[in-house]
């Protein structure tokens, strides 16, 4: 299979694929545990802790949202490489559907965090300095159910995910073939 070029080639994925696939793993893994992590804390208090982890979970969630974007780009202009050889045809239509899912959900669930902001007439920060705009009018009621919504698709993204890591792992780990190492650099 060889070691990883920059671009994907019809065998397995490339640097750039490889290192978008897995920062993002590592990002949207942490903005699940910071989102469940600052919720509970208090709402009142003297630090404000609450309120700066939302901050940062808004930002961290907008660059995540810029990234999914980067890579639809990536995945609709570039090869993909095949699947392992023998791979069942219902195998292939499930992977093509799960990736579909979480691609759909990478957009999704921070959209609607930026929705929920916007409707609640908090702001949207991505840096310090700088605000996203408002998507929609405030709205209390379209607020309250805004949360619920990204907070189930996060929950859903979450679940989707498991079975994504599961189904890589059986095949790296059960059936022994490349389908991992084709989304890791070395040989
Ligand atoms: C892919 C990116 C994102 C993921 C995976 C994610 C995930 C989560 C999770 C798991 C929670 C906790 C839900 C709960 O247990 O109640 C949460 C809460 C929250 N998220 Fe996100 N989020 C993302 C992006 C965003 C963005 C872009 C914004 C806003 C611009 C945002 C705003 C919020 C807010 C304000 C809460 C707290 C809601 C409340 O008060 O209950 N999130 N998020
Ligand atoms: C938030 C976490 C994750 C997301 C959103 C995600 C998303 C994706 C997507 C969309 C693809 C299709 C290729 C592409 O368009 O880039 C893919 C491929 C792949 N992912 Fe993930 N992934 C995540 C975590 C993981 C984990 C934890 C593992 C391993 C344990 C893994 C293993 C793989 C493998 C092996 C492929 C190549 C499958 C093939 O083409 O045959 N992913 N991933």
């Amino acid at each position: 299979m060889g070691r990883a070029t920059l671009a994907n080639t019809p065998e397995r994925y490339g640097w750039i694929a490889i290192v978008l696939h897995w920062a993002m793993a590592a990002l949207l893994a942490g903005l699940v545990g910071l989102g469940i992590f600052m919720v509970q804390l208090p709402d009142v208090g003297y630090d404000r802790e609450k309120i700066t982890l939302i901050l940062v979970h808004k930002a961290l969630g907008m660059i995540a949202l810029a990234g999914a974007g980067a890579r639809m780009v990536w995945r609709l202009t570039n090869a993909l490489p095949r699947f392992v050889d023998g791979l069942p045809p219902w195998q292939q239509v499930s992977a093509l559907f799960v990736h579909l899912w979480l691609y759909a959900l990478m957009f999704a669930v921070p959209v609607t965090g930026w929705l929920m902001s916007s409707a609640g007439g908090y702001p949207t920060p991505i840096f310090s300095w700088l605000d996203a705009p408002d998507l929609i009018a405030r709205n209390e009621h379209l607020f309250r159910t805004l949360i619920d919504v990204h907070r189930w698709l996060a929950y859903a993204f979450t679940g989707v995910v498991v079975l994504h890591a599961a189904a890589a792992l059986r095949h790296h780990l059960v059936l022994k073939d490349h389908t991992l190492r084709k989304m890791l650099p070395g040989g």
